[in-house]
């Protein structure tokens, strides 16, 4: 049995793999259509989401599958007291496959050890997102046309921004890829991304404070939204939320292929006027995450179509 955690469970194979089943999914979603049949999905979400829950539940329905769960501790019994480790147990007799988001990092791996079923990390506090970041690097594969030899910003919060980080160590594995990380000083990637994973493996990076100093030489800009429920102080969030816009003058400055990713929700960081630019595909990348979810189910499961 096999649970994802972290994109790096997956060989840079594997993922080669798990994308081409992406496309042909997005190709023929009929040949998918009866794929799950008899198949039950649990959604169990300790933290709120939108894009996550409903994408994994719109894959498994897709996939001819069924699905169950919460969508807050509130609405489960840990409201309670009930462990995450006695919830998986209990949810391991329920459905044959479970993603989980919950607020405290490492939770989805505790969970997978008490686990019988695969298990999903759906995002654990400011630490991984792996199925956003296979949705990112579904999105960049099919409208770049390539993972590697690319120019990468990340801009915003990439202290608590577990999409950067996550996305960060799947793309060190592919050559020719470079950073640029673009933060206000309280924001920068914690130490342990810039030593252990940037500096560790000689992979080339600068860090900025001023988008527009970035913006013309990047293939790729990985917009991301300060997150109100990382800070401890509501002074420091107010301070810093509205630090990075990017609007229709900064995108003046950018190359013409240049994309715009954003995990999403997004705040005020792009400003909706560059929503219809066609360099923007933050809403492609949403589409992107059903596919590349679908793909994930049926390996996890070990299905074969
Ligand atoms: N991108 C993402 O994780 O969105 P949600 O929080 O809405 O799931």
């Amino acid at each position: 049995m096999r649970h994802l955690m972290n994109p790096l469970d997956f060989t840079v194979e594997e993922l080669d793999e798990l994308l081409a089943l992406a496309d042909d999914i997005e190709a023929n979603p009929g040949k998918y259509a009866h794929a799950c049949d008899g198949k039950k999905l649990a959604t169990c979400f300790y933290e709120p989401s939108t894009r996550t829950r409903l994408s994994f539940e719109a894959a498994m329905l897709n996939l001819g599958g069924s699905v169950l769960g919460f969508a807050s501790a509130d609405s489960s019994s840990a409201a309670k007291g009930e462990s995450v480790s006695d919830t998986i147990r209990v949810i391991s007799c329920y459905a044959d496959i479970c993603a989980i988001r919950h607020p405290k990092e490492g939770a989805a791996l505790v969970a997978s050890q008490k686990s019988s079923i695969p298990v999903i990390n759906a995002g654990d506090g400011g630490h991984q997102h792996p199925t956003q970041t296979l949705t990112d690097l579904l999105t960049i594969h099919s409208l770049k046309g390539r993972l590697d030899h690319i120019k990468v910003g990340f801009c915003g919060d990439l202290k608590f921004g577990r999409t950067v980080h996550s996305l960060i160590n799947a793309l060190i594995r592919y050559p020719g890829v470079e950073f640029v990380l673009i933060s206000p000083e309280e924001l920068r990637v914690p130490s342990y991304i810039r030593t252990d994973v940037l500096e560790a493996n000689d992979i080339p990076f600068v860090e900025m404070v001023k988008l527009e100093d970035a913006i013309g030489d990047l293939d790729i800009l990985y917009m991301t939204r300060v997150q109100r429920e990382r800070f401890f102080n509501e002074e420091d969030y107010v301070r810093m939320k509205d630090f990075y816009i990017l609007d229709k003058a900064k995108m003046a400055m950018a190359k013409d292929d240049m994309l715009v990713l954003h995990p999403l929700p997004r705040v005020n960081e792009i400003s909706v006027e560059v929503d219809d630019d066609p360099r923007a595909v933050y809403f492609k990348q949403a589409q992107y995450g059903v596919y590349v979810r679908m793909a994930l189910i049926l390996t996890l499961l070990g299905i074969q179509v």
